[in-house]
């Protein structure tokens, strides 16, 4: 089995990387990442023995073409992922997670790639106060982020329908674990603590995320690329939600670090307040979460803690 992971030098390709290769010895796995700012070679470094790693852009259709040839499968991660950024620099994000899953999309149609799995988002549901976003509901994104995802899945679904491309879609909720980049909500919170520095909370710290461990998510994505229906939707939650303000006082708690350093700053433009999977399709295909918020936390920690060389340069 040959399969090409885009986006594999990222926080969850990384893991998906060790994930394959951990339940697969002697499969052959090609990287295709274009190293942005996001991407590091080093997330790779105890299995480049065991990977190719091909440095280049989605969007560029030849190198697409060259890292295709053979792959049974593609699983695509890259994409550009902070919705911040999103919002003061928008056009990375449509160029990437629209044009670049076209670009991976024109290769599949013409190659013979026998599945094409599109990893996207909860985000593209938007907000909801109450009740669970199943698969059927209405898409609603609010960012340029979650919108330029939604435009990258329904390309991907049109695939599917007009040209018999075998793709699956899952739309995971926040992941947290080993290797996220230093902008995102946990590692920013444990870093800032470690640092006895104020912790930055939207608002009031009430927006509420289910919060997905990077290995539950790696063990779903692989279950939807071999189990799944051709065409499937499969939403990955993990029954986790909780406000933003608990996980900070969780995280301070695991670290012996007072509650005081939790700062209140202004909100983002169109935050959404909650998301909410419904996830019983995973359910069907025998999934169910494994780590548990605390322990899966307290784990996070740790590494962090362990792994200083690694977040150092880009804290
Ligand atoms: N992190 C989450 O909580 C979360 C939740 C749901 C869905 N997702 C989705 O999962 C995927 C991976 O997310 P992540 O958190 O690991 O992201 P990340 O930002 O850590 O990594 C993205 C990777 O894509 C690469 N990349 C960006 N633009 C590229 C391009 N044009 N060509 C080739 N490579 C490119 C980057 O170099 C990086 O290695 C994304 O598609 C994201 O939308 C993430």
């Amino acid at each position: 089995m040959k399969v090409l992971i885009t986006g594999g030098a990222g926080f969850i390709g990384c893991n998906f990387v060790r994930h394959m290769l951990r339940e697969h010895p002697g499969i052959e796995i090609v990287v295709l990442d274009k190293l942005t700012y996001a991407g590091r070679l080093e997330n790779l470094e105890d299995v480049k023995d065991k990977t190719k790693f091909v440095k280049g852009d989605i969007c560029d259709k030849d190198i697409v073409h060259k890292v295709m040839t053979g792959c049974d499968s593609v699983v695509n991660f890259a994409a550009e992922t902070h919705v911040d950024r999103s919002i003061s620099s928008p056009e990375e994000f449509v160029r990437t997670d629209v044009l670049g899953v076209f670009t991976l999309l024109e290769e599949a149609r013409k190659s013979d790639v026998k599945r094409f799995e599109q990893i996207s988002t909860d985000e593209v549901y938007g907000s909801t106060e109450s009740g669970s976003f199943s698969e059927k509901t209405l898409l609603d994104p609010s960012s340029p982020y979650s919108a330029s995802k939604a435009g990258g899945e329904l390309l991907a679904r049109s695939y599917a329908r007009t040209y018999g491309l075998n793709v699956v879609v899952t739309r995971s909720s926040n992941n947290y674990g080993p290797f996220q980049f230093p902008e995102k909500l946990i590692p920013v919170l444990i870093i800032k603590a470690l640092r006895d520095e104020p912790l930055p909370i939207y608002g009031k710290g009430l927006n509420v995320r289910d919060w997905l461990h990077v290995d539950d998510n790696c063990r779903a994505i692989e279950l939807v690329l071999n189990k799944g229906k051709p065409g499937d939707i499969v939403n990955i939650g993990s029954g986790n939600e909780v406000p933003n303000i608990e996980i900070a006082k969780k995280i301070l708690h695991h670290m012996n670090k007072p509650e005081s350093l939790i700062k209140f700053v202004a909100d983002r433009p169109g935050h959404d307040f909650r998301y909410s999977l419904d996830w019983g399709r995973l359910r069907e295909l025998g999934w169910s979460p494994h780590v548990k918020l605390e322990d899966g936390l307290k784990r996070t920690v740790d590494w962090y803690l362990k792994n200083r060389s690694w977040w150092l340069p880009i804290a």
